[in-house]
């Protein structure tokens, strides 16, 4: 068990097979989850438990979907006391965190992720959300889970490109404030991740711990290869390449941009790519994109302040910092390497 600190408590992560998880819940629990993973993991859902299943993807991370799974826990009869479970990837992780975080001013909740990227990430430290047209995550609340199930063993049905998506933000760590695990993931085959998996949300836990708001400049070095990988996403409309691919190409990125601010090492760039090529992750955007584009975008940062830019850099292979106000013309020569 890892134990996840927050401003208002603390809750449990544990590894252990959906079935133990699922036993343990509260008897009031209501399940919310989508089509894929119900198809895969459903049967595993005790019989007596509600369960509302949405369709997969991005666009159900909407307010729509919110207003539809309030309206069903009412009807279904939930009360304040009742417990959400979200069983599904980081879509349906933030979208029914969210509903918890509003429903009735708030309800109890427990993730239970099925995607590496949910495992790692997205299921610990409290950030629940939906998207709206202007943009993504804009709609949301900070809202810790009171636990949350990881069943290493679920990733099995996970295609080969969600798997990748995921090792994208297992990267991350590593090279933000992890080097010794940079050996492991080379050599990894895929099998047994658990190990992995708890180093991540370990990382993750103790960032939580000491910055849960993002008001400390801490948390904020998760986002290393997000500022240029979300314009990814943003300018691409959020169809051509998935998020951990975004990132990939972002932190190749950035850690080319650090190069040439001389705050990254020399070399750092070259092997970045090395690593996440050979984990088949794309280190360079295919299609044409505009750097110019892509900066317009980055302005609308959540992390950009009045048009300056903030990048989270390497200082080394295991460390970085988060860099304020960070010249154009710095990162439009960076982008140009697309
Ligand atoms: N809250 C946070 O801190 C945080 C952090 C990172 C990402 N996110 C959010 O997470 C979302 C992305 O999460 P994701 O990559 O898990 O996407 P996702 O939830 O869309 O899952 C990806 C796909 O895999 C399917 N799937 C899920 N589990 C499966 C399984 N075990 N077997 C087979 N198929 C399965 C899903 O149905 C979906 O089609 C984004 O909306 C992003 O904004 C949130
Ligand atoms: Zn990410």
């Amino acid at each position: 068990v890892i134990t996840v600190s927050h401003s208002r408590g603390e809750y449990p992560v544990t590894f252990e097979p959906l079935q133990t998880g699922f036993r343990n819940l509260p008897t009031d629990a209501f399940v919310v989850t989508d089509e894929n993973v119900a198809r895969h993991w459903g049967h595993l859902v005790p019989p007596e438990l509600p369960v509302l299943t949405l369709p997969p993807g991005e666009r159900t991370k909407s307010l729509i979907w919110l207003e539809r799974i309030s309206g069903w826990l009412s009807s279904e009869g939930a009360s304040r006391k009742s417990t959400v479970v979200a069983l599904g990837g980081g879509v349906i992780g933030d979208l029914v965190g969210f509903a918890a975080a509003t429903y009735m001013r708030g309800v109890p909740y427990v993730q239970v992720p099925t995607t590496l990227l949910a495992q790692v990430d997205s299921s610990v430290g409290g950030k629940v959300a939906v998207d709206i047209p202007e943009g993504k995550n804009l709609v949301g609340a900070f809202h810790a889970p009171t636990s949350v199930i990881i069943d290493p063993s679920t990733l099995k049905t996970l295609s080969a490109r969600q798997y990748r998506n995921g090792m994208a933000e297992v990267w991350k760590y590593a090279f933000i404030m992890d080097a010794d695990m940079i050996d492991t993931l080379s050599a990894s085959t895929g099998e047994n991740l658990e190990p992995i998996i708890r180093r991540c949300v370990e990382h993750k836990a103790a960032i939580v711990k000491e910055d849960e708001f993002e008001t400390k400049g801490l948390r904020a070095i998760l986002n290393f290869g997000h500022t240029i990988g979300h314009a990814i996403e943003q300018a691409t409309g959020y169809s051509q390449v998935l998020h951990g691919e975004a990132i990939s190409i972002g932190m190749v990125l950035e850690a080319h941009l650090g190069e040439r601010l001389g705050i990254t090492p020399s070399g750092t760039g070259d092997f970045v790519r090395k690593c996440l090529e050979e984990q088949g992750l794309p280190t360079r955007f295919a299609g044409s994109l505009e750097p110019e584009r892509l900066i317009e975008v980055m302005k609308k940062d959540k992390k950009a302040s009045r048009g300056a830019l903030a990048f989270s850099l390497l200082t080394q292979i295991g460390g970085c910092t988060l860099v304020q106000n960070v010249d154009q013309q710095e990162v439009l020569h960076a982008l140009k390497m697309l």
